[in-house]
């Protein structure tokens, strides 16, 4: 069953009508992927160049908090090294967002633990 958008506060619906950096990409630098324990998964794919993120998409089936989360992680991280990125929080994510529901946090939580392991998934690899 789709899920209600209307049951979403309106900041939130603004950010789901237009998920910036949504997709998934087929030959990016480094790549993760994360279940949350409510099932929602979250992709995220980065192309790296001179520790730089120059391109960044996320996917996910989840529900609308988990997909504005990760495209509000995506455009945190676009453009910013490797390190910057890594010190993005998910209390960053929610203001960037002005505000989730409380019982959708952790989608914050989700989408930023799955940037983090495609940056480690990139310094791993070099
Ligand atoms: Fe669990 Fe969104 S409801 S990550």
């Amino acid at each position: 069953m789709e899920e209600d958008l209307t049951s979403y506060p309106e900041n939130i619906i603004k950010f789901a009508k237009d998920p910036k950096h949504f997709g998934r990409m087929t030959d990016p630098t480094s790549a993760a992927c994360i279940k949350g324990p409510c099932g929602d998964e979250m992709e995220v794919y980065l192309v790296i160049s001179d520790r730089v993120i120059k391109n960044i998409k996320f996917y996910t089936k989840g529900c609308i908090a988990t997909v504005v989360c990760g495209s509000a992680v995506a455009q945190l991280a676009s453009g910013r090294s490797v390190d910057e990125a890594l010190g993005i929080s998910p209390k960053q994510v929610i203001d960037m967002l002005n505000g989730l529901p409380e019982d959708r946090c952790h989608c914050s939580i989700l989408a930023v633990s799955t940037l983090h392991r495609a940056i480690a998934d990139y310094l791993l690899k070099k």
